[in-house]
């Protein structure tokens, strides 16, 4: 399907079948394609949206801690008196991208770690058990499933060890409204339930900044998540977690690094400072949550995190883009109502085609990333706050960017939807 804007030259192709629900891609007239790579653009928050969502305060899910574990029920987590080499941590979605940096990380300050994956990993399931054993290295793998809980306790029961700690980075790889129930809810929920099974008293759960406003399902599969983990809390004082809210991951910001080397601008929505973020590194993310195993003070919270430095909006970061490679900002600022023009066009089809739903969540998410910033969202005000939102680490978005310029973009590739 193509859909064309002769007023400014603009071009909204939408790809068929499998294609068609996995990329939006803008079309220039003029054969220049855009992939829109949703985090590094700003939009205005589309109307429909707003009205569809009314902002009270259930809707703003604020960062305070639900219950407060006492001096006396963390003695009782036998875990936390121990050697890091005695501490059975499991961690599921250890494939990912940032799950296989907290698995390193656990590995090097000397956990015990059970790193549960599947037989086939990573995007669309490219790596087999080989080089998924080699990418673990140092940790103990447990080919599970973790979408069954029967199968993952059984897993968890051959082993012959107790679990003390559970980590999640689970996230569905698609993006897919089901596929977000499925993993971000059901597939988490069942490794708290594996976990507890053989005797886990904390969970750490790496969510995203953006529940903060939920709009999208998988937003709303792990807001679902959150609350049954503080429920559990709650009802039982010797069981705790911390819930890891990280900003935005450097492969969501570095789409167009090779495409500014190669002489293309930096495409960004509006004026690009509707949206800022402060970029966390892989190793940065993985060294918080491995802090999350065995910090007192971060028992029971909910833990927005950003990485070092000032919050950076697509202008800023184009900029410092520019500056590295040393050429003049070009910049192409792309007219906002495109977006909207695009979402529009994928919910009226989406009523007619409804296999089309993930295909219309894919826009949305678009949407929501580019207009919204990756920052606290402060309770009082409700604006986001760069200063509210905590700064962790030391890798900064320029080196980064230095790297991808150097290197290119291995290892940093987005999901199966590339959209995050
Ligand atoms: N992108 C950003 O800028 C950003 C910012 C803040 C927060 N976040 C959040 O960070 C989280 C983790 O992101 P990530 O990029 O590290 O995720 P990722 O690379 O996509 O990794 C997902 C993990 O979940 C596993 N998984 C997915 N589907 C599965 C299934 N059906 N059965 C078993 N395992 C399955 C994957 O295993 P396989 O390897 O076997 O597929 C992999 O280990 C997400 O919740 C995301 O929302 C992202």
């Amino acid at each position: 399907m193509s859909v064309s804007l002769s007023s400014n030259g603009l071009a909204l192709n939408l790809p068929k079948g499998r294609d068609f629900r996995r990329s939006l891609s803008l079309h220039f007239m003029d054969g220049q394609k855009i992939q829109v790579n949703p985090l590094t653009y700003a939009i205005p928050f589309h109307l429909n949206l707003l009205k569809r969502c009314k902002f009270s305060g259930d809707g703003l899910n604020l960062i305070t801690a639900s219950t407060t574990a006492t001096a006396e029920s963390t003695k009782e987590q036998a875990f936390r008196g121990k050697n890091p080499k005695d501490i059975n941590v499991l961690v599921v979605g250890s494939t990912g991208y940032i799950g296989n940096f907290v698995v390193k990380e656990l590995v090097n300050r000397g956990f015990n770690v059970i790193a549960a994956a599947r037989q086939r990993s990573g995007i669309k399931g490219k790596y087999g058990k080989e080089e998924t054993l080699k990418q673990l290295n140092g940790a103990n793998v447990c080919f599970s499933d973790v979408t069954h809980l029967d199968t993952l306790d059984s897993s968890l029961e051959k082993l012959g060890i107790s679990i003390d700690v559970v980590i999640s980075c689970l996230a569905s790889r698609t993006g897919g409204v089901k596929d977000s129930w499925r993993i971000d809810y059901a597939a988490t929920k069942n490794s708290l339930v594996a976990g507890r099974n053989h005797g886990a008293s904390h969970f750490v759960l790496l969510s995203a900044i953006c529940v903060q406003k939920p709009l999208l399902e998988f937003q709303r599969a792990k807001l679902k998540f959150e609350a049954e983990l503080m429920r559990e809390a709650e009802e039982d004082d010797k069981f705790t977690y911390s819930i890891v809210r990280p900003t935005a991951f450097f492969k969501s910001l570095g789409g167009q690094v090779e495409l500014v080397k190669d002489g293309k601008p930096y495409v960004m929505f509006g004026d690009g400072k509707l949206c800022a973020c402060k970029p966390i590194s892989e190793p940065d993310l993985a060294s918080f949550i491995a802090d999350c195993v065995l910090s007192e003070d971060k028992m029971n919270k909910v833990l927005p995190i950003g990485g070092p430095g000032k919050a950076l909006t697509p202008l800023e970061q184009g900029e410092i883009l520019f500056r590295l490679l040393g050429k003049e900002p070009k910049f192409l600022k792309v007219p906002i109502e495109i977006m909207d023009f695009a979402i529009g066009v994928l919910d009226f089809l989406v009523k007619v085609f409804p296999s089309l739903e993930d295909a219309a969540e894919f826009g949305r998410i678009g949407r929501y990333y580019a207009a919204e910033s990756m920052l606290v969202l402060d309770p009082e005000t409700r604006e986001y706050s760069a200063e509210k939102t905590p700064n962790y680490g030391k890798d900064t978005l320029e080196e980064f960017f230095e790297r991808v310029i150097r290197e290119g973009m291995a290892g940093q590739e987005l999901g199966e939807q590339t959209i995050f």
